[in-house]
C-alpha cells in the first residue's frame, strides 16, 4: 500500500464527489459533510463507473416508521450509473444486497493536502 497526494482540501469540498486517477486506479472521492470517504470506480455488480453515478439518498421501510416508505441517507448514497445499484458510501456495501460491498481505502487530510492510500 502506498499514500498519494492526489489534491488540496479546497479540491474536495463538501457535499462534491469526483473520480481521481491513481496510476492505472481510477477512485471516487466522496465529501459527505467534511468526511472523505474513498471507493474504487468499479462496481462489484458488473464493473460499471459507480462512482461516476449521482450522489443521492433512497427509499426506506422500516419497524419504526410502521413499514412505511421514508426518504433517508441523503447525500450519502451513489446510485450506479449502469444499473443503478445503490452504495452506502459509508461502508461500501449495496443497500440491496450487504454482501455486495465494494473495497474501501484510506483518505486523510494532512496539511490541507489530500492523501489517499492504495
Ligand atoms: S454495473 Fe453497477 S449496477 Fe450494474
Amino acid at each position: 500500500m502506498a499514500e498519494h497526494v492526489i489534491g488540496t482540501i479546497d479540491e474536495f469540498p463538501p457535499g462534491s464527489h469526483r473520480v481521481v486517477s491513481v496510476g492505472r486506479a481510477k477512485i471516487g472521492i466522496f465529501n459527505l459533510d467534511g468526511e472523505l470517504y474513498a471507493l474504487p470506480n468499479i462496481c462489484p455488480h458488473q464493473f460499471g463507473p459507480v462512482c461516476e453515478g449521482h450522489v443521492t439518498g433512497t427509499l426506506l421501510s422500516d419497524r419504526d416508521h410502521d413499514w412505511n416508505h421514508y426518504w433517508g441517507l441523503h447525500g450519502r448514497v451513489v446510485s450506479c450509473p449502469w444499473h443503478g445499484i445503490e452504495f452506502d458510501i459509508t461502508t461500501g456495501r449495496a443497500l440491496v444486497n450487504p454482501n455486495l460491498k465494494m473495497r474501501q481505502y484510506t483518505v486523510l487530510v494532512e496539511a490541507d493536502e489530500v492523501r489517499l492510500s492504495i
